[in-house]
């Protein structure tokens, strides 16, 4: 198998065969993956001898020595106004996390004036690929743009500027609908530099859903993009804002930022936002502000229908996010950075945009699908590129996996030096396969595990220390984390439980936006300890394998769907009565939703019918969301006080016991 070093090692395996643990497979591949499972992959003396964290058994324990030490020893890195008085202040009950207390900080100066100041100011901050044709009539190769350092905060400050003349002061909110071209990270750090919170909605979900998201933060300012470009097609994402801001109050001006210049501006809310930034001035001073200062909200999906604001800050964020950007990836300086993720996503944030840039990387933005216009597409970047750091999902690399190993073998890699992964857990198959032809048994795998919450890596390895496909990891230097039963004691190795986190760490969410008890509920579902809401095995030597949700939380291609989102769209449309809807193991997509709807009197199930409920949720909640399968039956398992079990409905479909169903109703 491989020629690295693989000592093959045994630990105690779990189930957890496929990407979400409960996977169909035959008694073979189970077997097969339960094998692979148990080998350890060790890094090369080549790996080693280039990393930051050399012995990372020694810097975890010295940080659990003294977390609060550790961690400002990572703070003093950065550039701070003023210093703390106090690292971190933490109240129990209810949950209030501060750090680096009373010191001034922006992000901004760390990400762009530091880099700027000592010697980086020509270097390339981003480097942008369009869509191949994107852009231009005919045109087959792709569109490239550059920004360095100093243009890009040139750029930033422009838009600043902008944002100061329309009156957006520091706590004002600014919603961003954006495709991915480097004027997104413009915006989101224009808003960081007056102290304003941006609140990124990601472009794939639908006007009423990036309605209710505007309303929520009541948004004074929205920017957007008016087309964006996937498989060939112009997305219309200006069309969608059209319909979203039409009658909402907060909403002062629109700014468009037009990659086609037939697009027309169409109301008095609009400005174009090239001119508009083209007419202010370079400069413009960073706001010095509290290090708990809000820097963005990032709406993500939870149990209930309404998605729930997660809001992190500027002082602890950037440290937690650069410091594990840092380690994680083993960043070097001339290293060409490339993370897949959109930034309408937690990944995008923290490791598009705000890590790389306070490490002062070189960040790579790719527009465009995976397989467009063929399965090398993204391969063909890397070759182009010179890409060295490589961080993508797997859902991408399943994908990627069933179009062959042909088209990786086409381009050169070999400037790779580490591989990350993240969103959701990756099957052993996956793993070994981006380990073989695109690591070419020799590039180290991180599987990075954290939450929109959690703001930065929490459980992961670093590329020097040994890995195992289909577990992130042990807990970073810094964080505790564990594997817990009900009352938050650890379970044994090998059992399942809850992924718990002991103590705070500096890039955790402070609060979600006006609302404190879904905030607490991380608290206090098991007293005293963060519940992430997954469930989990740790093995004898301390890696901890993710299961899944525990929650009706589904993760489908590693983006987090609400039960309850997909289902009120459901009910919205005329037909419906009542619906659920369970997460189903998918080969590619990790989980994919499948819908169980009861019609109203009168209406009969068809093909029609099913077509219409699938437009209904891409209305409601946009593409990602749709039901892959739906299927119309009588009545839905119930608790005897009208709960739906979908904890049953997901049992019976995947042909499995469903556990305690005591609750049910005759
Ligand atoms: O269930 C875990 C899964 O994704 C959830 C967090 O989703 P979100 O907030 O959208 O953030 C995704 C990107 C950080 C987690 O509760 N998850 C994330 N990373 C992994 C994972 N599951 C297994 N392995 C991972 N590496």
């Amino acid at each position: 198998m491989s020629e690295t070093p693989s000592s093959g090692e045994v630990n105690n395996a779990t189930q957890n065969a496929g990407p979400t643990g409960t996977s169909a497979t035959s008694s073979d591949e189970q077997l097969s993956s339960l094998q692979k499972q148990e080998e350890s992959y060790v890094p090369s003396a080549e790996v080693k001898a280039r990393a930051h964290v050399a012995d990372f058994d020694a810097l975890y324990e010295k940080s659990i020595a003294d977390p609060q030490a550790f961690w400002a020893e990572q703070a003093q890195g950065l550039e701070w106004f003023s210093p703390w008085h106090e690292v971190m202040q933490w109240q129990a009950a209810p949950p209030q996390v501060k750090w680096f207390l009373n010191a001034q900080f922006n992000i901004t100066v760390n990400a762009l004036d530091r880099h700027v100041k000592h010697g980086r100011r020509n270097k390339v901050a981003l480097l942008w690929v369009g869509e191949p044709g994107g852009g231009q009539d005919g045109a087959t190769t792709a569109p490239e743009r550059a920004l360095t350092y100093g243009q890009l905060l040139r750029r930033v400050n422009q838009c600043a500027n902008v944002l100061k003349g329309l009156g957006v002061q520091q706590g004002d909110r600014v919603t961003l609908y954006m495709g991915l071209t480097p004027e997104l990270p413009i915006a989101m750090l224009a808003c960081a530099r007056i102290g304003a919170i941006h609140s990124v909605v990601y472009g794939g979900f639908s006007a009423p859903a990036l309605r209710s998201r505007i309303e929520d933060s009541q948004s004074k300012v929205v920017i957007c993009t008016d087309i964006g470009y996937r498989r060939g097609k112009r997305i219309n994402l200006k069309g969608a804002v059209d319909e979203a801001v039409e009658g909402l109050e907060s909403v002062e001006k629109v700014l468009v930022y037009r990659r086609d210049p037939a697009t027309t501006l169409n109301s008095d809310l609009e400005i174009d936002f090239e001119t508009a930034l083209d007419a202010e001035s370079a400069e413009c001073e960073p706001a010095r502000l509290d290090s708990e200062t809000p820097l963005f909200f990032l709406y993500t999906s939870g149990t209930t229908g309404k998605p729930k604001g997660v809001v992190h800050v500027h002082g602890g964020y950037a440290v937690g996010t650069s410091y594990t950007h840092k380690i994680c990836f083993d960043y070097h300086e001339d290293d060409i950075y490339w993370c897949t993720a959109d930034p309408g996503w937690i990944t995008g944030h923290s490791y598009v945009v705000y890590g790389p840039l306070i490490n002062g990387a070189t960040v790579l933005l790719a527009e465009g699908a995976l397989d467009f216009p063929d399965a090398g597409r993204w391969w063909s970047v890397i070759e182009k590129y010179g890409v060295n750091i490589f961080y993508s999902t797997p859902t991408a690399i399943r994908a990627l996996m069933r179009f062959g190993e042909e088209y990786p073998a086409k381009y050169d890699l070999s400037s790779l030096k580490v591989m990350g992964t993240v969103g959701e857990p990756i099957n052993p198959e996956a793993w070994l396969w981006y380990h073989k032809n695109i690591g070419h048994e020799k590039t180290p795998i991180v599987d990075t595990w954290w939450q929109t919450e959690t703001g930065q890596f929490m459980i992961a390895t670093v590329p020097s220390y040994p890995t195992k496909p289909g577990s992130p990891g042990k807990p970073l230097p810094g964080i505790e984390a564990d594997v817990a039963d009900k009352e938050g004691h650890p379970v044994e190795p090998g059992k399942g439980g809850f992924l718990v986190i002991k103590k705070p760490w500096p890039a955790m969410m402070r609060t979600i936006y006006k609302d404190p008890e879904r905030y607490e509920k991380y608290w206090n579902t098991i007293p005293g300890l963060y519940s992430a809401g997954d469930v989990a095995t740790k093995d004898e030597e301390g890696y901890i394998r993710v299961m899944g949700r525990a929650d009706d939380v589904m993760n489908v291609s590693g983006y987090r769907i609400g039960t309850a989102e997909v289902e009120s769209a459901l009910v919205s449309h005329a037909a419906v009565a009542e619906a659920a809807v369970i997460g189903k193991p998918d080969p590619v997509k990790g989980e994919n939703i499948k819908a169980f709807v009861i019609l109203r009197q009168g209406n009969e199930p068809s093909e029609q019918l099913m077509t219409s409920l699938k437009q209904q949720v891409r209305e409601e909640l946009g593409p990602i969301a749709i039901p892959g399968e739906i299927e119309f039956v009588g009545s839905l398992p119930k608790t005897r006080s009208g709960k739906i079990m979908r904890r049953v409905l997901k049992a019976k479909e995947l042909g499995v016991e469903p556990g305690d169903i005591s609750t049910l109703e005759d």
